[in-house]
């Protein structure tokens, strides 16, 4: 398999990878860059564990060729330190065994986004795109109505 040299732009960071033409963006994430928040779960986008932003937008990384990630912004778990949305997850104990966990946070921070109002429809509907094998729903959604409430202040892009 040919490899090219590709720049991502990572967590507002420039980082340059070499990546064959089928490395995903979560193979060269975990694999290439050390970068193990995204979880590898079911690798064909059924349980959301893998989840980045791409452009402000929830992608399953193990969906994603790392090629077509080129020059598109990635935000990854890393990037949120420190986030509402974060901190939110861990006031409110909504993970269990916490796998799934990462790619939550990625897709709430998105909805709260896009959603500043969502409501509890909408949350749900969001929502579907991830598995909790843990079964912690109702905590992820009190952790995401409280960043609402506080007007999503800092949720980024
Ligand atoms: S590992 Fe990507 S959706 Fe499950
Ligand atoms: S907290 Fe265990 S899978 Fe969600």
């Amino acid at each position: 398999m040919k490899a090219q040299n590709l720049i991502l732009k990572i967590n507002g960071e420039e980082r340059s990878v070499t990546v064959r033409s089928a490395d995903t963006v979560l193979f060269i994430l975990r694999g290439r860059l050390g970068m193990t928040g995204s979880k590898p779960g079911c690798l064909n986008g059924d349980c959301g564990a893998c989840t980045v932003n791409i452009d402000g937008w929830p992608m399953k990384s193990c969906l994603m060729l790392a090629v077509e990630a080129a020059g598109k912004e990635i935000t990854t778990i890393e990037g949120l330190k420190d986030t509402p949305i974060q901190k939110a997850f861990v006031e409110h104990f909504a993970f269990q065994c916490g796998y799934c966990t990462p790619g939550f946070i990625m897709n709430c921070h998105s909805l709260i986004h896009h959603h500043p109002d969502a409501d509890d429809k909408k949350i749900k509907e969001w929502l579907k795109s991830n598995i909790c094998r843990c079964t912690g729903y109702e905590e992820i959604e009190t952790a995401i109505k409280e960043v609402l409430k506080g007007g999503g202040r800092g949720a980024g892009e």
